[in-house]
């Protein structure tokens, strides 16, 4: 197994790139068979963690769209502080509009809920949500996630867009602490 050490912790890889490629393309058909007669959803990708992911999916998606970033953090080190911080919102209008959330990982999901909460404020026309990585385990929400590339155990990893206090995120497979 492929090894690395980041600070003072040590990783195993245990989502190889081409399982990670392989899973947006079938999340990709998903959005692209659901959207096809949908006027140009809003693409609204959570940073920092979403930026490989929406970059990586929105190269499959085959219909016009827009895309747009919202920066939150939740997390310190390798464990959630359970307070989530909205840093950068977004300047497009989105009442009215189809949009599509794309998350790298829901983890409790109190991130996705806080994020929702503050859209749904603007009266959107629809919000999907989409997540790369899924921890059912962890789960303590209702709301549903309407696509899902991996459900993954509840465990903490680094790598494709993931970080572990801010380093790994440039690596392009995926990593578990070991
Ligand atoms: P939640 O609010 O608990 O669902 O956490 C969501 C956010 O925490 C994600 O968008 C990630 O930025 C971060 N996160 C959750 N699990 C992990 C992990 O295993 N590694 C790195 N970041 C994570
Ligand atoms: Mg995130």
């Amino acid at each position: 197994m492929k090894k690395i050490k980041l600070k003072d912790k040590e990783f195993g890889v245990s989502i190889p790139s081409d399982v990670i490629q392989k899973a947006i393309i079938n999340v990709a058909a998903q959005i692209n068979s659901d959207y096809k007669d949908v006027e140009t959803p809003l693409f609204i990708s959570i940073l920092n963690g979403s930026f490989m992911f929406s970059s990586d999916l929105l190269k499959h998606i085959n219909f016009n769209c827009e895309i747009t970033f919202l920066k939150l953090s939740s997390y310190q080190g390798t464990s959630s502080t359970g307070t989530v911080k909205e840093l950068i919102g977004i300047n497009e209008k989105i009442t009215g509009r189809e949009v599509i959330i794309l998350e790298d990982i829901v983890d409790t999901g109190i991130t996705l809920e806080q994020i929702l909460h503050e859209l749904n404020k603007q009266n959107p026309k629809n919000i999907k949500v989409t997540t790369f990585l899924f921890k059912p385990e962890a789960y303590t929400k209702n709301i549903k996630i309407d696509y899902v590339g991996i459900e993954i155990p509840n465990d903490f990893i680094v790598g494709y867009g993931l970080d572990y206090d801010g380093i790994g995120r440039n690596l392009p497979d995926i990593y578990t602490l070991i």
